[in-house]
């Protein structure tokens, strides 16, 4: 029988914890496959496999359950330097390069990510794509609240002329008038890309990350060092 999407998860999740050792800090992802890996993680910490381990939670929400397993925890400030991410992502193209923060983490991810040696990301086949955007999913920017729709607009231009192409402010589930908020109080502006983006990735990452009023955006490019890719029929596959 076929694995469910969250079996293939926790697959992916598990093969990706096999990779720490004891004495590292490792730095947390967010969302639902990285969520596996928390457990995973803190399992092995209170049987004594692992020990002196460090974790740096990429959202409030990955600290507390993190914080519930018994992961001990730390941030940048204290680790600089993360010896290993491990971490989901929306999309993968076939350069690794990602869009994250379907979850709105994207800013502590990557500075928590970028700050890492090595960055395994953890997905199940769905999740691997032609083109970033390709699969319909948002590519998410977070922006500052003030004069969000004034920034909105600059987003809006830069993408002037590209067909199919839709923007909108992140709101709440079940209550569009209000706007999702991220763990740094910012709000979300979603990108869409019916065909996906086919310019030059780094090119339109430079010229989003331009414009005032924003403070990060969900392509994380360059930055994986390998994925665990987890198959329907169970088999994994890492792509370096
Ligand atoms: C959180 O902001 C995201 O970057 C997640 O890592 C990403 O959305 C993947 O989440 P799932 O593992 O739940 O699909």
């Amino acid at each position: 029988p076929e694995l469910s999407q969250d079996e293939l998860k926790r697959i992916a999740a598990y093969r990706a914890v096999d990779l720490v050792e004891s004495g590292m800090v490792i730095g947390l992802g967010t969302g639902s496959t990285a969520a596996h890996a928390l457990d995973r993680l803190g399992d092995l910490i209170r049987r004594g496999i692992l020990r002196d381990i460090v974790g740096i939670p990429t959202s409030k929400k990955t600290e507390v359950h993190a914080r519930a397993v018994g992961i001990p925890l730390s941030d940048l400030d204290s680790h600089p330097v993360v010896d290993l991410s491990i971490d989901g992502a929306d999309e993968v193209d076939r350069h690794l390069n990602l869009v994250k923060g379907r979850g709105g983490s994207l800013l502590r991810e990557k500075m928590i990510e970028g700050a890492s040696k090595r960055f395994v990301v953890i997905v199940d086949e769905t999740k691997m794509v032609n083109l970033l955007g390709g699969s319909g999913l948002a590519v998410p920017v977070e922006v500052i609240p003030f004069c969000w729709s004034f920034t909105m607009g600059k987003l809006r231009r830069l993408f002037d002329g590209v067909s199919g192409f839709d923007l909108r402010l992140r709101t709440t589930s079940g209550d569009e008038m209000t706007p999702s908020v991220t763990d740094n109080l910012n709000y979300v502006i979603d990108l869409f890309f019916e065909k996906g983006i086919t310019g030059n990735l780094d090119e339109i990452s430079d010229a989003i990350l331009k414009i005032v009023g924003v403070v990060e955006h969900g392509m994380f490019l360059g930055m994986t060092t390998s994925v665990i890719v987890a198959r329907k029929d169970g088999s994994v596959t890492v792509i370096n």
